[in-house]
């Protein structure tokens, strides 16, 4: 027992959860991820295993995301990704409704299965229905081996290193990493991507590591939001664009380990619902980074304040207006648009920990919750 315990004690690393363990671990493993893939000097962006599906992509109609859980999450920020680069249209399915629905899958269609685990059980499923309809599988799978990318045609390993903690944080990022750099890849091939933009695009991928870094020395001011919220009962996750999965992100992580009733939306559609929910009781979350629905999400906080919800807003370096009428914000340093979502997940993942720490909940195994989830 004690052998076990100090082996636990040697492989948190001298953190106290596997959970704040993997979130400090991202520059590391972003980086990981990108390395001998990407090199913005010599223009150099390649995925091994992808080779030679890259070109077949560039010529798809048709890409259908088929995920569970946080890899559903990676898959909506790649929508929006493949979409505004690419060109190509992307749904992006929950794996457990996709199979069950006699979806329609022609041949030629692209299907990409996410994973950490690589076996979750639906999304397996929904991998052998897709490829018995004619469509071509790509993996983006984080354990290596494991049966999503035996089962796939071809695949990028996320490279993420083993993730403990149930609720996941590092396995994310590097799957939008991974999914960045096909896009990137794929609209290159296409012609739909700016040689200039190509270029800026492989140079920001390159800083994201660092980026994380400053982020992460914000820890502090986290854990005092933190604890001014620990006894909510209800979050509300506001973004819009890029940012919409990260709010979704963000309140999953939250109800996850700290058992708090959050809900993500898209932050224009607040007013089809979840505004009927605010108070001064009512802490909202929003993504608001300079971006280009900025102004729009500034006239959302307004909406937010005038109704006494607290905000807390993630916001870009720099931005002078929204500490005026937020409660409490935290700064991330500025990037393109389409990476913001690598960046802006890691205060909302401290939060969530913060809190959860402070009720005294068990961050590593949350109660009910799986690592993953090989049955139905
Ligand atoms: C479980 C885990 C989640 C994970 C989901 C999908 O619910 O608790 O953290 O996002 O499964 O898992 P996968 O291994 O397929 O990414």
């Amino acid at each position: 027992q004690t052998v076990e315990l100090e082996l636990e004690a040697i492989e948190k690393g001298g953190y106290e959860h596997f959970m704040l363990k993997e979130i400090y671990e991202q520059p590391r493993s972003v980086a990981d991820c990108m390395r001998g893939r990407v090199n913005a000097d010599s223009g150099l962006l390649v995925l091994g295993g992808l080779r030679d599906y890259v070109d077949k992509l560039a010529k798809t109609k048709r890409i259908v995301i088929v995920a569970c859980g946080t890899s559903w999450h990676a898959g909506l920020v790649a929508e929006y990704i493949f979409e505004e680069l690419a060109r190509i249209n992307v749904e992006v399915e929950y794996a457990s409704e996709f199979r069950y629905r006699n979806p329609i899958i022609k041949e030629g269609d692209f299907v990409i299965a996410i994973s950490q685990s690589g076996e979750t059980a639906d999304t397996l499923a929904a991998i052998e229905l897709a490829k018995s309809k004619g469509a071509t599988i790509i993996g983006v799978c984080n354990v290596v081996g494991s049966s999503i990318p035996r089962a796939t045609h071809a695949g990028a390993y996320t490279h993420a290193g083993p993730e403990i903690g149930v609720a996941s944080t590092k396995a994310f990022t590097a799957q939008v990493t991974v999914l960045a750099m096909m896009a990137i890849a794929v609209a290159r091939k296409k012609g739909t991507l700016h040689e200039d933009t190509f270029r800026r695009l492989l140079f920001e991928l390159e800083r994201i590591p660092s980026k994380i870094e400053t982020v992460l020395k914000t820890d502090e001011k986290i854990k005092e939001i933190a604890a001014q919220f620990k006894d909510s009962r209800n979050f509300i996750y506001l973004g819009r664009g890029y940012n919409f999965p990260v709010a979704l992100e963000g309140a999953l992580k939250l109800k996850e380990i700290s058992y708090i009733h959050a809900e993500g939306y898209p932050a224009a559609e607040m007013k089809h619902g979840p505004i009927a929910l605010i108070d001064e009781e009512m802490p909202v979350v929003f993504i608001a980074t300079k971006d280009s629905s900025y102004e729009k999400v500034v006239s959302n906080i307004q909406e937010v304040k005038a109704r006494k919800g607290k905000v807390i807003a993630i916001v870009t370096e720099g931005d002078k207006l929204i500490p005026t009428m937020a409660d409490y914000t935290i700064e991330i340093p500025a990037m393109h648009e389409a990476l913001i979502p690598l960046v802006a997940t890691i205060p909302l993942q401290l939060l969530s920990y913060h809190i959860a720490v402070l009720r005294g909940c068990n961050v590593d195994q949350p109660r009910n919750l799986a690592k993953s989830v090989t049955v139905e």
